[in-house]
């Protein structure tokens, strides 16, 4: 291992930078779970807004904010769809059989995105014999698909089937940021479209932790019991709040920093031998290795100093706030070292 580490393993290493611990410090504080917290408030009106929902519950992850959505719309015996690489799906353990008592079918598509027909196609008839389609997730952006966008077709698509069917429409948008500042669209965009949305600010924006569950008003006191019966009711949560704040004014925009340095990797990528590397949208490169195996090649950087994610027989690399253009220069040129010998540094 060298000494210098560069962590393109997950956008989640973010740290919060000193300005915002600065934020946090300075935050007035109170009871979250009886909700007199006055910076939760701010942050929960904040995000309100900015996604176009009547209400915003602050929760600590974006995993229980799916768990709280999926709760609140299903009940036990019915059916959500899904892209078939959905967090939801594939990396909460189980929650939604666990929480919600609910059934997932997975759907097909390319890069994390389906669309109305597939949908559609997958609808249960009212029979006795079959569950309930209930509810459809949108993942925007999609991690499993590369950090793809939604098109506005495949999403308008959709849209228009959930409300054709009566089908509830919840956007897992632990990404949306990344996804509006791509686009140079609000996150309302999409998510005023969702009877729920959920944003996360422990991805790319610096902060330790939180997520907040947008909806409509009616389904707030709902979503606020099952948050507490999650233990997702927190106290003096504002000193979290504070540094989300923070990251709203300062961390957003500079999301268009990371997916210039996705993009500079992935052409970078494509230009040695051995590797598939998939189009990126946003901040998230997939890499197949041709000469062996993911793990290897993990491996091999990983003694080099540079972190990358694999699983699935793919390699993905993350920019985030945390790296630099040094960083990332020397983190390409590690992966020529190894994918051209030592002559490449
Ligand atoms: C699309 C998506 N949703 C939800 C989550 C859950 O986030 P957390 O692990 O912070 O709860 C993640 C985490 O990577 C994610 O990529």
């Amino acid at each position: 291992m060298t000494d210098e580490i560069i962590d393109l393993f997950s956008d989640t290493a973010t740290q919060p930078t000193r300005a915002m611990r600065e934020a946090m410090l300075a935050a007035p504080l109170g009871d979250e779970q009886r909700r007199s917290d006055p910076t939760v408030q701010r942050l929960e009106e904040r995000i309100a807004a900015l996604l176009g929902k009547e209400r915003a519950v602050l929760v600590p992850s974006a995993t229980m904010a799916n768990q709280i959505a999926i709760a609140l719309h299903c009940s036990p015996g019915d059916e959500v769809l899904c892209h078939r690489s959905a967090h939801v799906l594939n990396a909460e353990g189980g929650g939604l059989a666990a929480n919600a008592g609910v059934q997932v079918l997975p759907l097909a598509g390319e890069r994390g995105i389906f669309d109305g027909d597939t949908v559609r196609a997958a609808l249960r008839i009212d029979d006795p014999h079959q569950p309930i389609s209930r509810a459809v997730v949108v993942e925007n952006t999609s991690n499993g698909g590369g950090g793809s966008v939604w098109p506005d077709a495949a999403f308008q698509s959709v849209v228009a089937v959930c409300r054709e069917r009566g089908l509830i429409l919840h956007i897992d948008g632990a990404r949306l940021f990344n996804a509006a500042v791509a686009r140079g669209v609000s996150p309302a965009h999409w998510a005023q479209h969702g009877q729920s949305v959920q944003v996360c600010f422990s991805k790319g924006l610096g902060c330790a932790f939180g997520a907040v569950l947008a909806l409509d008003a009616e389904l707030e006191p709902r979503a606020r019991r099952i948050k507490q019966r999650l233990g997702g009711a927190l106290r003096q949560a504002g000193i979290v709040a504070a540094g989300m704040l923070y990251a709203l004014d300062h961390h957003v925009q500079r999301l268009a920093e990371d997916h210039q340095r996705a993009a500079r990797l992935a052409a970078a990528l494509a230009e040695l031998p051995g590797l598939e590397v998939s189009p990126s949208d946003t901040n998230i490169v997939f890499l197949r290795y041709l000469r062996g195996t993911a793990a290897e090649l993990a491996q091999r950087l990983r003694e080099r100093g540079v972190l990358v994610s694999q699983g699935g027989g793919r390699l993905r690399a993350c920019t985030h706030l945390g790296i630099t253009d040094q960083g990332l220069e020397r983190a390409i040129q590690v992966f020529a070292q190894v994918l051209c010998g030592e002559s490449a540094l």
